[in-house]
């Protein structure tokens, strides 16, 4: 039986790495242009994080500045879902790296791997538990640092990528408001057409993997655009058609920053104008898991996304994965 309970957001933050790498400055390492990125894809710059920070490092700073918007203690939270698919380490996971970094001495922790959809991945699933009245105060968190996965020599995948973390913090909430839906999918057969074949139990590191690069991203870009193109507007659909509300009523569509010809298939298949879908893939690339955290957060902050509003957060990706969840925002 279902109980009364709404998971909703009631904090977000980010964790940003200062530095910026710019089309020109890609021009000066590779045969590409600023042009060609632009107009494929819509990224005019990205965020690279340095050696010393690690997808940890990004997450708590993004976990600090959650919690301080939610007005919530470390100490309140009770689960920790950090969605990554470059965790600091093969494990422990990144989850109980920044467990102990802010100090949430009473969280469980985990992390979830979905790649780029691993953000709606984690909020969906964390809404059921908050639902279930077993957590009441969730961290989930989406971070990643794709450039250290990018091999740097190949033009068609190395100008896509940028590092990042967003979080929220999800907690129970009055009706009308929270996470009002939500739709996960998956297709396993999907799995040769975006990957990191080796590093794994598949094909363990050694000099002769390193030296042929399967240790870094390979991806069949235009059947993963194909994908993207349809997966996008439908999941979006299916989610709003289980929550009961009609496209025309999304006050704004969040979805994930991969390339911005993507993100113009998908809101003309919901018939929303452009006013009402939030773009940041211009400055920060594809940012995996943290890129639709870093939208809702700067959607927030820019006063796009206020109190009553419909937002509908779409993720696809690696795996093949994708989901979409309905938000009433609350605050
Ligand atoms: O989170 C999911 C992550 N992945 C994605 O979202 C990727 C989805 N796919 C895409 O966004 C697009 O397929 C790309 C932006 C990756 C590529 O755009 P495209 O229009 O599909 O181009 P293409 O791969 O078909 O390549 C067209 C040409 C090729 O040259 P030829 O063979 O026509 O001579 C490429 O070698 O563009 C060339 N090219 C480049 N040229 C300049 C590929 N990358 C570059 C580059 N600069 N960086």
């Amino acid at each position: 039986m279902r109980s009364n309970v709404r998971a909703g957001i009631i904090g977000v933050g980010v964790g940003i790495p200062e530095k910026v790498i710019t089309n020109h400055d890609l021009e000066q390492r590779i045969d590409t242009t600023d042009e060609w990125i632009v107009t494929r894809t819509g990224i005019r710059e990205r965020r690279v994080a340095p050696p010393h920070i690690a997808t940890s490092d990004l997450a708590a700073q993004a976990a600090h500045q959650a919690l301080q918007n939610a007005g919530k203690s470390a100490e309140e939270i009770d689960l920790i879902v950090v969605a990554t698919a470059t965790p600091d380490m093969p494990w422990p996971s990144t989850a109980c790296l920044v467990q102990a970094k802010i100090g949430a001495t009473k969280a469980a922790a985990f992390d979830l791997n979905a790649v780029c959809s691993g953000f709606v991945y984690a909020l969906w699933i964390a809404a059921q538990a908050v639902e279930t009245g077993a957590y009441r105060c969730v961290l989930v968190i989406g971070a990643d640092i794709l450039s250290r996965q990018v091999n740097w020599e190949d033009r068609a995948t190395c100008v896509l990528f940028g590092d990042g973390a967003g979080a929220v913090i999800l907690a129970p909430v009055e009706e009308p408001y929270g996470v009002l839906a939500g739709v996960l999918g998956a297709d396993g057969t999907g799995a040769p057409l975006l990957n990191v074949p080796a590093g794994g139990t598949r094909e363990p590191l050694s000099p002769e993997v390193i030296a042929r690069k399967r240790h870094t991203i390979q991806m069949r870009g235009r059947e993963v655009f194909k994908f993207a193109v349809t997966i996008m507007g439908e999941v979006a659909v299916q989610a709003l058609e289980k929550a009961g509300i009609p496209p025309e009523e999304v006050s704004l569509f969040i979805p994930h920053q991969a390339n911005i010809r993507i993100i113009q298939a998908a809101a003309e298949r919901l018939n929303l104008p452009m006013e009402r879908v939030f773009v940041n893939v211009d400055r920060y690339g594809n940012t995996s898991a943290a890129s639709i955290p870093i939208a809702l957060y700067e959607a927030w902050a820019q006063g796009r996304l206020k109190k009553g509003d419909v937002a509908v957060v779409v993720g696809f990706g690696a795996g093949l994965t994708w989901g979409a969840c309905v938000l009433r925002w609350m605050y």
